[in-house]
């Protein structure tokens, strides 16, 4: 079955949205003549090779009075699927197009990743009414992983580690993952992805968006990647409007939308963070090769366990990992009282792309920092699990 169905003879716009699919969304698309307007929604399913599907982009090029009249009938016999107009948007036409049950009217001109957004929204909205239409067993939904990157103290490269770890998981599962940014009072996610958010957790939190999760995906920012992120409010002053039950409730609405939700956290144990930890699937635990990082990771680790609060899958990650520090891998195992999965050496890169708002995993280079990362990464891949069972704690060394 085709997942997209465009009628237009524009080949141009035909190969932006095979593009906007390639890669980010599943699926493929069937295209076919405008002719087969004049003929009715009959002729258009003759067409249709297998199932119905799950949008309907009319345009460019389609005669608005046809489009909209199949688009008519086909809200009214098939509301599941999204349809879709590309035409200039002038007022009247949305109008009448609204009333048609389109829903989006999109410039011919639209740029590829916003063309990829709205169809993954599309996406998104079809499989949502086809989960209130459909038999009980469709709504049981699958909860992604939440992904919680933690240490007590700043400064150890928590934010390095979880926008990398984001970028990461976007290449094993694209526009399915989501980084938060709960770090509210400082938080740099925004600017380690060198994205300018119109919205921030302050609107996801409070509002529409806390009660509908598809609202709530509305105020995400997108990054060119392939993943979302939820950033942290604007002002330090806004956080103190976010209380752990707003960070419970935002972690389990991304988590039935998102494959994996990484959460990225402000040092120490406050209550946006054990909140997470209530809630996380995951922890990754970031420690440097330095005394106080380390007897503070080590702390940590017992005040949760006493709270009960260490999540299931456990990844530690030492970073800023040097030979010359003194300190060998072994000490960090003894001290913590847990093998070390991931090590990152000390790098000239990660300031560098840290600066650039590039993450280092967003390119291709194959430096010992990014081989820690893709290590990291490589952890929550499903395939990769299975084909190295029981090597998940292998001995790391230093180099
Ligand atoms: N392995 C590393 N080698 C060199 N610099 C690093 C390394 N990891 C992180 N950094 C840099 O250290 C700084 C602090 O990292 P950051 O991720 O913001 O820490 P945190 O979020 O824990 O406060 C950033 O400029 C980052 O580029
Ligand atoms: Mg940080």
């Amino acid at each position: 079955m085709s997942r997209f169905v465009a009628i237009t003879a524009v080949r141009d716009f035909e190969g932006n949205i095979r593009e906007a699919i390639m890669g980010a969304l599943h699926g493929d698309l069937q295209t076919l003549s405008p002719e087969v307007l004049a003929g009715g929604p009959e002729d258009v399913f003759k067409q249709l090779s297998g199932a119905p599907p799950e949008v309907l982009i009319l345009g460019p090029g389609v005669t608005p009075d046809n489009a909209l009249k199949l688009a008519t009938v086909f809200d009214l016999q098939y509301p599941e699927i999204s349809l879709i107009l590309v035409a200039e948007p002038a007022p009247e036409l949305v109008l009448r197009a609204m009333h048609a049950g389109i829903r989006d009217v999109v410039r011919p001109d639209i740029d590829v990743n916003d063309l990829r957004v709205l169809l993954e929204r599309a996406c998104l909205a079809s499989a949502s009414r086809r989960r209130g239409m459909g038999p009980a067993a469709e709504s049981a939904q699958e909860r992604g992983r939440i992904i919680a990157v933690m240490s007590p103290k700043g400064g150890v490269g928590k934010t390095t580690i979880a926008t990398n770890l984001a970028v990461g998981l976007s290449k094993l599962a694209p526009m399915s993952v989501v980084i938060v940014d709960l770090d509210l009072q400082f938080g740099d996610v925004a600017s380690g992805l060198l994205l300018e958010p119109e919205h921030s957790i302050t609107e996801a939190v409070h509002g529409p968006a806390a009660q509908d999760s598809m609202v709530l995906k509305a105020f995400l920012t997108v990054h060119p990647a392939g993943l979302y992120a939820l950033c942290a409010p604007k002002t330090p002053a806004e956080s103190d409007y976010i209380t752990a039950s707003h960070v419970t409730r935002l972690l389990n609405q991304l988590a039935t939308e998102f494959k994996y939700v990484v959460v990225d956290t402000a040092p120490g144990l406050g209550e946006h963070c054990l909140a997470t930890l209530e809630q996380a699937t995951d922890g990754v635990w970031v420690c440097g090769m330095d005394v106080p990082s380390i007897r503070g990771l080590s702390k940590t680790f017992s005040v949760l366990k006493e709270l009960q609060l260490v999540p299931q899958g456990r990844h530690t990650v030492l970073n800023f990992a040097d030979r010359k520090s003194g300190i060998s891998v072994d000490d960090v195992e003894s001290t913590i009282g847990v093998p070390i999965d991931a090590v990152i050496p000390r790098s000239r890169t990660l300031p560098f792309t840290t600066n650039r708002g590039i993450p280092v995993l967003q390119g291709n280079t194959r430096d010992a920092a990014s081989k820690g990362l893709k290590r990291l990464v490589d952890r929550f891949d499903a395939d990769w699990i299975a084909s190295s069972q029981n090597k998940l704690h292998r001995r790391v060394v230093l180099t």
